[in-house]
């Protein structure tokens, strides 16, 4: 059992992308939590969690923005959310759509559709869900990102789709910050670097990960939940890895 630090209980949480491996466990870590009352679990694909669970399951689009607008009108009665966690993204999609390795490999249609996924996206589920976060307490609204999105730590290259979509997201989640401290002081909006976790996303990529450094989704959820926790005002606007490091623009 935990429970999420520093926030004032009990919580209504709002988890979009709940169907993936990093957002599954996230949904799960906070149903074993004690001071999370409800979960509003958001997907492509509306999951059953049962009558008896705390989870709400609700459908909702990336690519289609009234259906972001409808999941957050859906949550109005259940208002105010004491956290927002964004556990959607795209780095590959069968032979369409793979990481560059060149720039040869760039491809408009395949580029738009990571920057529709990974930024647009998350965009307009901030634009809508915003609104909701609880104020004069603790609120968080946390996307995942990923280190691959910053622009000093980039020593490989390559993955230019992926990368500057989620380059793009960081500043998102900056600017979001900024007008969010103007509505919402004590409102905080982050990104998080789930660390390499072993999902369908990171599967054709784990080869060359050290022992050790590939953690399963539940171990990244409850890594994630503990920054979260952790998390003062002056953090927000920034992105944080696993570990609670700043992960540097
Ligand atoms: N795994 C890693 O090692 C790693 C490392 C760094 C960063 N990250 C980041 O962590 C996040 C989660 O990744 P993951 O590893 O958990 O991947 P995953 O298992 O592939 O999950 C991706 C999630 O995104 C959702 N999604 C994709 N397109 C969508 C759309 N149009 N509308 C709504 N939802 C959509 C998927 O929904 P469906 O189930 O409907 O497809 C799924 O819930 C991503 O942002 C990723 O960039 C992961």
């Amino acid at each position: 059992m935990i429970s999420i630090q520093s926030f004032d209980g009990p919580l209504n949480v709002a988890v979009i992308g709940a169907s993936g491996g990093i957002g599954s466990a996230v949904v799960s870590a906070l149903e074993d939590a004690t001071n999370v009352a409800r979960i509003f679990a958001f997907s492509r694909q509306i999951r059953n969690y049962g009558n008896a669970s705390k989870v709400t399951a609700g459908q909702l689009d990336l690519l289609r923005e009234e259906s972001i607008s409808n999941a957050a009108k859906s949550l109005k009665s259940s208002a105010p959310l004491h956290l927002v966690f964004l556990a959607s993204g795209l780095l590959h999609q069968s032979t369409e759509m793979q990481p560059e390795k060149t720039w040869n490999n760039l491809d408009p249609t395949a580029m738009e559709h990571a920057f529709k996924i990974n930024s647009i996206g998350p965009a307009l589920v901030a634009k809508h869900f915003l609104p909701l976060l609880a104020k004069n307490q603790k609120s968080v609204f946390a996307a995942l990102s990923a280190r691959v999105g910053s622009i000093s730590d980039n020593g490989l290259g390559g993955w230019y789709s992926y990368r500057a979509s989620k380059s793009a997201l960081n500043m998102l989640l900056k600017t979001f910050a900024i007008e969010l401290a103007r509505q919402n002081a004590s409102a905080l909006c982050v990104g998080l670097h789930p660390g390499t976790v072993d999902t369908r996303l990171s599967k054709p990529f784990q080869r060359g990960v050290p022992p050790g450094k590939l953690f399963t989704p539940a171990e990244s959820a409850a890594y994630l939940l503990s920054v979260i926790g952790e998390l003062g005002p002056e953090d927000s606007g920034k992105v944080f890895a696993w570990d609670g490091s700043e992960v540097p623009a």
